[in-house]
């Protein structure tokens, strides 16, 4: 693990507008798009809330423990200003221009990476000007990254956004350990090679000492590929580069088991699960979906087979009620207004066919619901439904199966999450395949209660062997053991694939 904190470090450094002096640096910065704070407003005022998901709880304990500092984006581009400190941990934001936001963040992440990384569900556009952009801001964070971090500390960078901080970060300070996580897939040859820029973005990663995946294909896609476009040596999990050694390995990420576990079994969210079920009209089963409006997740495709099981006779809108929850993104993108719209007309069209005055068969939400209510919602659903057509891990599908207590509740998961490889108690379907879908849902629908919980007790087994901390952990502990002035042996093969 992490040396402990430099007690001596100051914790109230302000913004990072200034470079802090050698003392004020930090031995543990991570680097993400993101800072762990989002403004909103209440009644007109401004306030600073957590982002949502797993990556600020899982860091926050150890940035805590570390003398912590977290560079990141407000996530608005004519922000205000963020408070210094979120729970003892230094914040340092790196400012975006709306002109960068469209060519960083709309364009090259989201519109060039994001469809390629996801098997190109949408053609992935290239322009020579948002690689630009992508470069400049790639450095801003790794200047950040390099005048924050104390001699020999530790910065563990995150995302595709960031690709090339890695190795800027290391021709800065050659002195850091560099740890990189990728949370979305990592595409196969075929598809990473389109990029025009695609031995820059692997120099980038490979200034790392230690590249994360979620899975250990991803993991080897990602090692063939060095070895193929730029002439590394090793193996699938320690390669040699530019007379470095830089270790490979899957991690999957997981959810904070032991906080989720503690929330599903609290007395008011289950009795809020039972009045989600009573104000649904006591259906026999509640179908539900939880997704970020993304074109990824395989929404519409999902709402059509349930469609056409109502439209057979299969459901029935007295017994069976489905609800759909779809996360606002990227809302400015035109690929996710289309889906919206294309979304909302598929919808209406269900309950057009087969609703009720009074009665819905789908109630949509377009909403960013507060986490409680998530729970309960997956406490009051009978079948949860996860059908992305490719996804780096899928949280929701382990929150879910995290949440089920007493072994009840089914899974429809597409084989193309990576959750897939860990829950295999679940009802697994080809989310492109609308019969495979009705197939799993109907298979779902007759399982008795003894194969329910036979299947639910196999997936709960795998999820709750490890949190999310574990997941933190298990990467910095790896990250620690690589010694960037010492090349290893590639015939050794030390790197973690879980
Ligand atoms: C995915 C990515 C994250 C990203 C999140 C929300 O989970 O892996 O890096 O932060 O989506 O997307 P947004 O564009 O709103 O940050």
């Amino acid at each position: 693990m992490l040396e402990p904190a430099n007690q001596s470090a100051n914790p109230t450094l302000g913004a990072g507008r200034i470079s802090p002096s050698e003392s004020d640096r930090a031995n543990f910065v991570v680097v993400a798009n993101r800072l762990p704070v989002q403004q909103s407003f209440s009644e007109g005022n401004e306030e600073w809330r957590p982002s949502p998901g797993g990556l600020v709880s899982a860091l926050t304990a150890v940035l805590q423990g570390h003398d912590g500092l977290w560079i990141g984006w407000l996530g608005v581009s004519d922000h205000g200003e963020p408070p210094p400190t979120y729970e003892g941990i230094r914040l340092k934001p790196v400012a975006i221009s709306p002109e960068e936001y469209a060519d960083f963040y709309l364009g090259f992440s989201n519109a060039t990476l994001w469809p390629l990384y996801h098997d190109a569900i949408r053609a992935p556009v290239f322009h020579r000007h948002w690689w630009n952009t992508y470069q400049e801001i790639n450095r801003r964070y790794a200047t950040a990254a390099a005048e924050s971090v104390a001699p020999g500390g530790t910065v563990w960078i995150h995302d595709y956004q960031l690709q090339l901080v890695p190795n800027m970060l290391r021709l800065l300070r050659p002195d850091v350990r560099i740890g990189f996580f990728l949370h979305i897939p990592f595409p196969p040859s075929e598809l990473f090679t389109q990029l025009p820029w695609r031995r820059e973005i692997l120099t980038g990663l490979l200034g790392a000492d230690l590249i994360g995946f979620q899975v250990p294909h991803m993991a080897s896609n990602f090692s063939r590929i060095a070895r193929r476009q730029l002439g590394a040596t090793g193996t699938d999990s320690v390669l040699l580069f530019d007379g470095r050694t830089i270790r490979v390995g899957a991690f999957p990420i997981t959810v904070d088991t032991a906080q989720i576990t503690a929330l599903a079994l609290d007395p008011k969210i289950r009795a809020r699960a039972r009045e989600l079920r009573r104000d649904l009209g006591n259906p026999e089963v509640v179908l539900l979906g939880v997704d970020r409006l993304d074109y990824t997740k395989g929404i519409q495709q999902r709402i059509r087979a349930i469609n056409e099981l109502y439209a057979d006779g299969t459901l029935n809108g007295d017994t069976h009620v489905m609800v759909q929850v779809a996360v606002p993104s990227r809302e400015s993108d035109a690929h996710y207004d289309l889906e919206r719209h294309n979304l909302e007309q598929v919808v209406s069209e269900m309950n057009g066919d087969h609703g009720l005055v009074g009665s819905p068969v789908i109630h949509y939400l377009h909403q960013n619901l507060p986490f409680d209510e998530l729970l309960a919602l997956y406490l009051a659903a009978d079948v949860m439904l996860v059908t992305p057509f490719r996804d780096g891990m899928n949280l929701v599908a382990k929150e879910y199966v995290t949440c089920r207590t007493d072994l009840t509740g089914k899974l429809v998961l597409s084989e193309f999450a990576g959750a897939a490889s860990e829950l295999r108690g679940a009802f697994m379907v080809n989310p492109h395949d609308l019969d495979g879908i009705k197939e799993a849902v109907c298979l779902a629908l007759k399982a008795g209660p003894k194969e329910a919980k036979a299947r639910m007790s196999r997936m709960r087994r795998k999820t709750m062997r490890r949190n999310v901390f574990d997941w933190a952990q298990s990467f910095l502990a790896a990250l620690q053991q690589s010694n960037p002035a010492a090349p290893v042996d590639a015939t050794d093969d030390p790197a973690p694939s879980q």
